[in-house]
């Protein structure tokens, strides 16, 4: 650890006055940050471990500290140092964190990313046990959900599938993630034309609804009513209220961690399924995981799990 605070910050205001007192001569906040030495990397590469469970590697050095630098600017802020005690020995600290975490995080997603983990889902729905369906309803959980996409994705597949099966079955979706940033977006589920640009044109135009003002897609309202979007900290399940789900789905989020935890995260995630409850992960998110509560469903393009009975 760094041994003693010191400022370092200017705050937003300091940074106008700057910003203003040195325009055109190519002033502060303009300039270059220095590269990040060794021992800062070393020190946010554990801040981040600690907080978020993501392992940053060497290679990623250059976005850390562009994405570090960018804030650093915005808030005034101009050695890597500064700005670190700005966020752990700071009563604001934890509110700078929060804009921080969403900058680091890596929030890449589009709609139906993975279509074989999609159709898994629903053939799931489709062929649901009876008992299953008697418990009147469906929860699922898109766990490191980013803007929503994955949510919405999963809501559709299920609403489609259920409307094959001669039911009344009430289901939502809840996504969850680390960055309140995303989970706003995710929340007004309105989408610029590009994120569509995998989708063909009469499902946008059966699932989506363009919005003149914001220049934008929304997530029909009959989905949209399904979700939830909430902030949860993989590192935290303990404090998450996700019980007795039907589903849950996580891509692409544990491939940033250590081994050992995704173990620990994924051993927690399948006390959360209901008996005969499906476990969907990405294929490169863990391999050589079993647990003793699911069984292993034989695909070869899913990373699937049912739990058995019980
Ligand atoms: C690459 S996106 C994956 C989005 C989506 N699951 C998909 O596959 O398209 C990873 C997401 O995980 C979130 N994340 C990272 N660390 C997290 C943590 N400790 N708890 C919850 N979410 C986290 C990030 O904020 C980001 O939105």
């Amino acid at each position: 650890m760094w041994a003693k605070a010191h400022s370092g910050c200017r705050g937003p205001m300091a940074k106008k006055q700057v910003t203003e007192s040195e325009s055109g001569d190519g002033g502060w906040t303009l300039k270059r940050l220095p590269p990040m030495d060794e021992k800062e990397f070393l020190h946010w590469q554990e801040l981040i471990e600690q907080r978020t469970g993501i392992t940053v590697s060497r290679e990623r050095l250059t976005h850390l500290q562009t994405s570090i630098g960018l804030r650093m600017r915005e808030v005034g802020c101009e050695s890597y140092e500064a700005y670190y005690r700005q966020i752990v020995g700071n009563p604001g600290g934890i509110a700078e964190w929060a804009i921080l975490v969403d900058r680091i995080t890596v929030q890449e997603t589009r709609f139906f990313r993975d279509p074989d983990a999609l159709e898994l889902v629903s053939n799931f729905i489709r062929t649901l046990p009876q008992e299953m369906l008697a418990r009147g309803t469906l929860e699922a959980w898109s766990v490191g959900c980013s803007t929503g996409e994955e949510t919405y994705s999963l809501a559709i597949v299920i609403r489609e599938a259920l409307a094959q099966r001669d039911t009344r079955i009430f289901y939502g979706v809840t996504g969850t993630d680390i960055s309140k940033a995303a989970l706003n977006m995710a929340r007004k589920g309105l989408y610029p034309e590009r994120k569509l640009r995998t989708l063909d044109k009469a499902f946008i135009e059966h699932y989506f609804e363009y919005q003149e003002r914001e220049g934008a897609y929304q997530i029909l309202v009959d989905i949209r009513e399904r979700t939830c979007f909430a902030r949860v900290n993989v590192l935290n399940l303990g404090d998450a209220p996700m019980h007795g789900m039907s589903i849950i789905f996580c891509q692409n989020l544990l491939i940033y961690f250590r081994k050992w935890r995704r173990k620990e995260i994924l051993d927690n995630l399948a006390e959360r399924l209901v008996p005969g409850g499906l476990m969907v992960l990405g294929m490169g998110e863990m391999t050589g995981w079993n647990n003793p509560l699911l069984e292993r469903l034989p695909s070869e393009r899913c990373l699937a799990f049912v739990r058995r009975p019980a």
